[in-house]
């Protein structure tokens, strides 16, 4: 293995501003906004949930997007050489970054093999009278019993396969060419599709019922913690903050960039999209109650059976549902794989940076590695099972307890919140100041504090959804086990000589010296951002 680098060897950049935000709209825009956001929103208050959601998106998601863009921006590697570079012991952080994502990879890539099948089965409408049936039984032949199951379901199995194939060939082409590339076909084409569908889902009779159940707030769920912690889980999950994600993106983001504004313009975006699916969803739901002579509570449904139990349901019923089905199942393959390969990402530029290997040596072999851990967990009778659990403790276990982490560890162990509010002043148009700090030191850490402790006492008192211990222990405990353990032995490892990653504190591994020889950049340096970025400026002026 070649281990040494050419200290001038440049990072891989998006060829513009708008390609990287095409990416970050494509990594946030998924699984998360189609069918996970109607459903958490109706659960928790309907309209009234939009009042604590919009509060987490402007206390916790863009305050902690900036901070992701920032860290990857300033210090231009993947997440353990950004935390490697903070602080030689902070590393770890980057790694159970890099393993959370990995898992969350395998399993979200068998939720896009189901979509990308149900595509094709929405033609002729496979699931017959009983989608319901269909899934558990004929599809995922479901059986709940097995700890390990060696049962494959080959149809699924060809399905993620092919994505696999598809996740690997995209990340081996290049940051550029191939996540950009892709993103930049993709979006406006899942734009397109999704509106069609939401606008579709509105001329169905009964539309209107099912969007007075979606807006009519619930106004006393505002005093239940639990409703606040749904809002705050839903921002996390939808923006892919604190996942590693926007971090690695911002790595590949030229130095004169305007963090803060591509940031405000991502986070709108995306809950733009989010409150569409929810109208989308919400029509659709209310023309299925209005058929089956029901009320709209009892035919919305939560989880994975909203989009592929209660959608079949609606395709049955509607005009030219098979066109409507193709669509949304359509959509929904589309958004899922470009987040796809944004958490996929983060474990290939994590390995490459640090083994100095090329990309597509590391696409590929990290891509088989974890496709044929995803084939033979999710490809089985168990899949379902394992990959509920899998979600449950990498999602909210994990993303919370590192995200709480990297808070602790910035402000409260390092003191370097304020070399990020320098940085992301130095290079955006909308400067951040006190509000920041507070949302992400104070606001955030109280939050994620009491979510996380409520999930470990709930995970703890009994075993998750029902499954036996054995299943909970093998796909929950032992997962975050192996992270934590994975992320320490990965930060034993070397660096590839010659890659710089000491620095004095306030370093910036290059940024700055290359903003200063462009001209008009910075345009408002202030003494105090000069002393945080001072050893380079000093040293390359
Ligand atoms: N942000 C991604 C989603 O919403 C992970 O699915």
């Amino acid at each position: 293995m070649a281990h040494s680098v050419d200290p001038g060897q440049r990072r891989e950049t998006f060829s513009t501003r708008w390609v990287f935000i095409l990416a970050a709209i494509g990594s946030a825009v998924g699984l998360g906004n189609i069918w996970r956001f109607p459903y958490i929103a109706y659960e928790n208050g309907g309209g009234a949930f939009l009042v604590p959601y919009l509060i987490a998106l402007l206390t916790a998601g863009i305050p902690l997007l900036f901070l992701d863009y920032a860290l990857g921006h300033r210090y231009r590697g993947s997440d353990p050489l950004i935390f490697r570079r903070i602080k030689r012991w902070a590393e770890p952080i980057g790694w159970f970054q890099v393993g959370i994502c990995f898992f969350i990879t395998i399993y979200y890539a068998a939720i896009i093999a189901w979509a990308a099948l149900y595509t094709v089965k929405s033609f002729n409408k496979v699931w017959g009278d009983d989608p319901n049936t269909y899934f558990f039984e004929t599809f995922l032949q479901m059986d709940a019993s097995q700890t390990f199951s060696f049962d494959f379901i080959w149809e699924i199995f060809i399905a993620l396969a092919i994505v696999w194939v598809a996740a690997i060939a995209v990340l081996a082409v290049g940051v550029d060419s191939g996540i950009g590339r892709i993103s930049k076909i993709f979006m406006p084409l899942l734009t397109t599709l999704f509106l069609i569908v939401v606008i579709r889902a509105l001329f169905l009779d009964g539309a209107v019922n099912g969007l007075n159940a979606f807006f009519t707030p619930n106004w006393s769920v505002l005093a239940d913690p639990t409703v606040w912690v749904a809002a705050y889980g839903q921002i996390f999950f939808s923006l892919s903050v604190s996942f590693g994600i926007m971090m690695t993106y911002a790595s590949y983001l030229k130095p004169r960039t305007n963090l803060t504004g591509t940031g405000l313009v991502t986070a709108f975006a995306n809950s733009s999209f989010e409150v569409l699916a929810g109208i989308g969803v919400f029509a659709a739901l209310g023309f299925m109650a209005l058929q089956q002579g029901v009320g709209v509570d009892e035919a919305a449904s939560g989880g994975i059976g909203l989009a592929f139990i209660a959608f079949p349901t609606i395709i049955n019923q509607m005009p030219l549902g098979g066109i409507f089905g193709v669509l949304f199942f359509g959509s929904l393959t589309i958004a899922g794989f470009t987040s796809l390969f944004s958490l996929f990402e983060v474990v290939v530029s994590a390995v490459k940076d640090k083994l100095n290997l090329p990309r597509k040596t590391t696409a590929i072999s990290v891509g088989v590695l974890m496709a044929v851990l995803s084939l033979t967990l999710f490809s089985t009778t168990a899949g379902l099972v394992n990959l509920d659990i899998m979600d449950k403790f990498t999602n909210n276990v994990g993303i919370v307890a590192v995200a709480l982490i990297i808070i602790i560890v910035l402000d409260w162990i390092l003191r370097r919140i304020d070399e990020v509010s320098g940085h992301l002043n130095m290079v955006s148009s909308f400067r951040v100041g006190i509000w920041w700090r507070i949302c992400v030191v104070n606001i955030t850490t109280l939050v994620l504090g009491f979510t996380l402790f409520q999930e470990l006492v709930s995970l703890i008192k009994e075993p998750y959804g029902g499954y036996t211990t054995a299943q909970v222990a093998i796909y929950g405990w032992a997962v975050v086990g192996v992270i934590v353990g994975a992320g320490f032995i990965m930060s034993m490892l070397s660096w590839p000589k010659g890659l710089p990653i000491d620095g004095p504190p306030g370093s910036d591994f290059g940024i700055e010296p290359e903003l200063e020889r462009i001209p008009q950049v910075p345009r408002q340096f202030n003494p105090n951002e000069r002393r945080i970025a001072g050893f380079a400026i000093e040293q390359y002026k």
